[in-house]
């Protein structure tokens, strides 16, 4: 079914601490497309949003272009492995970072052509896959039983396969189930230089939710001191690239609840509380630095730090929710209205998989059937699934009261919510390409 397109205006916002500002305006130009689509296809569905994908991926690289530096992206597909966005990522020229034979899949039928392998226990079945696509993988290690079960099924195959290894220092606290501690590089270099199928060139490193280049920039400072230390000026030569993982966090579109400040309790007040909480004090917005902030540290301490000790070096990053956070939006009608404070909705948060926005993040709701942007109300909207843990907010953006059969959207929620949807109770709804 054809849908009419709306002229959309999807140049980053100049203020960007402004975003929630852009994002309304964006809602406003999409509502009579999203409106056609809820009426003609049907509720709830999942839309995809090909022009945020191509914004972000964009803003992410001119970022560090700006500081002088490429940087080759890698989107991590487990934020969302929604084909069309895979797709999306390659047409721009970008790779795919994959964790799973399903996940290799994936990028393989998207044609991807650069692809980096990362994640923890990789098994004989996983190199198999990998094997058979090994001039697109690069592989970031995560153990010696890896090393040694990779190069021996390579060998075995006549393959030489482009190796990395995963590393943590002190500022990957927490993630030690993942790769090496950073003081055992030297063993693993020369452990993996015994092997005449593995092209041991790369280091690994990641961590979620940076909301300030800080971790990335005090990693490099260490890892330099430590190949300053460790390797002679020839063996760093061999060093190609160097992977910064993901946890970029973007300029949200979200603020925590203001009873749920550091996003570690499942309480919620009660309706009461709810409901008379003002305007102004619905959420604690949250504060992150600008994209072009991270580059311009991350770029600094590289090229004083890295650049001059490995000469031969690219500099990879696999931001997921960077990329994908703003790509989907999420309607879904009203059923029911039990009091004038309370529906029912078909979608429900099976679509997201977790209580994010019951415990954790406001996510502004809007009313497309009666569209006020000025005007939001206490009102609790819930899913319709067989239990109470399927709330997709208390607040809403309406004209007047809602009423059954209004269309409402959750906009700019592509983050770990498609990828975490589950058929618990009801069907994951399709995706509709904007
Ligand atoms: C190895 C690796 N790379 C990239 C990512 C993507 O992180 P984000 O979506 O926060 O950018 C993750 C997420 O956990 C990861 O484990």
């Amino acid at each position: 079914m054809k849908i009419s397109r709306g002229k959309i205006n999807t140049k980053p916002s100049k203020k960007t601490d402004n975003q929630f500002h852009s994002r309304f305006q964006k809602v406003k130009i999409l509502r009579p497309r999203f409106l056609e689509i809820g009426k003609k296809i049907g509720t709830p569905l999942y839309l995809y949003d090909k022009e945020e994908v191509q914004k972000n991926v964009q803003t992410f690289k001119n970022a560090f272009k700006k500081e002088g530096l490429n940087i080759n992206i890698f989107f991590a597909t487990k934020s969302n492995y929604y084909p069309g966005i895979l797709r999306t990522v390659v047409q721009e020229k970008e790779g795919l970072d994959v964790s799973s034979e399903r996940e290799l899949k994936l990028a393989i039928e998207a044609k991807a052509e650069k692809i980096v392998y990362t994640g923890p226990g990789k098994t004989e079945k996983d190199f198999e896959l990998i094997l058979k696509y090994h001039k697109k993988i690069t592989v970031n290690l995560e153990s010696i039983r890896e090393l040694k079960l990779l190069a021996e099924m390579a060998e075995n195959k006549k393959a030489t396969m482009r190796c990395g290894v995963r590393i943590y220092t002190k500022m990957q606290t927490g993630w030690t189930k993942f790769g090496i501690p950073l003081e055992n590089l030297k063993t693993f270099f020369h452990e993996a230089r015994k092997h005449k199928s593995i092209n041991f060139c790369g280091i690994h490193f990641h961590i979620s939710y940076n909301k300030n280049p800080e971790k990335y920039v005090k990693t490099f400072k260490i890892l330099s001191e430590y190949l300053k230390e460790n390797f002679t000026e020839n063996e760093r030569k061999q060093f190609q690239y160097i992977d910064m993982g993901g946890g970029f966090y973007p300029q949200p579109f979200e603020g925590t609840h203001p009873w749920n400040r550091e996003e570690d309790s499942m309480e919620v007040p009660d309706e009461k509380t709810l409901i008379s909480t003002k305007p102004g004090k619905r959420y604690i917005p949250i504060k992150v630095d600008p994209i072009e902030k991270f580059a311009k540290e991350i770029s600094k301490i590289y090229k004083k730090e890295i650049l001059p000790i490995l000469p031969n070096i690219s500099l990879y990053a696999e931001p997921g929710r960077y990329i994908c956070h703003s790509a989907m939006h999420m309607i879904f009608k009203i059923i029911d209205i039990k009091n004038p404070h309370l529906g029912i909705t078909d979608g429900s948060n099976n679509m997201i998989g977790w209580e994010r926005y019951q415990f954790f993040h406001y996510v502004p709701l809007f009313n497309l059937s009666q569209f006020d942007q000025k005007n939001e109300i206490p009102f609790i909207t819930y899913g319709s699934l067989c239990t109470p843990d399927d709330v997709w907010g208390y607040y809403i953006y309406t004209k007047k009261t809602p009423k059954e059969g209004d269309i409402l959207v959750m906009p700019f929620q592509g983050a770990y919510t498609y990828t975490f949807a589950q058929n618990f109770i009801k069907e994951i709804p399709p995706v509709y390409d904007l």
